[in-house]
């Protein structure tokens, strides 16, 4: 099940099928919000261009541990501070990215 939305800068999702339509609307607003934050924190140092078009990595789900995204690495510890992105704001990029249509593997 795929929630495409319409514009050029929206991201698609991907819900799991079993998820009820009514939890994927309320996802897909906190992906919303996820973005714009992503955007602003993330997208500087983790967003690529290939063939003109943005990409967003594909993380896994051990890389979005939350606990563990503050303290990855160095950069991180730096950058990504409780003051800086708080833990309700940091949630809703992890969610975003965790449920962010996956890349197409370009050739
Ligand atoms: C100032 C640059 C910078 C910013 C801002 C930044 N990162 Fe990173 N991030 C890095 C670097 C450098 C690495 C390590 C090399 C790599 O994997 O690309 C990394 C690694 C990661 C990894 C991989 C961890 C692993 O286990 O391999 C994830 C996930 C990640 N970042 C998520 C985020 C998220 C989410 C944000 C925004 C909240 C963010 N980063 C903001 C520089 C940054």
């Amino acid at each position: 099940m795929l929630v495409r939305c319409a514009g050029p800068k929206k991201v698609a999702y991907e819900f799991p099928t079993a998820m009820a339509p009514a939890i994927q609307a309320e996802y897909a607003k906190q992906c919303d919000k996820g973005k714009i934050l992503y955007d602003i924190n993330c997208s500087r140092c983790h967003t690529t261009k290939a063939k003109g078009k943005e990409i967003i990595p594909d993380f896994n789900a051990l890389q979005l541990e939350t606990y563990q995204i503050r303290i990855t690495n160095e950069t991180h510890e730096n950058n990504l501070t409780e003051t800086k992105v708080t833990a309700e704001e940091l949630s809703l990029i992890l969610t975003f990215l965790a449920y962010k249509k996956k890349n197409e593997v370009l050739k």
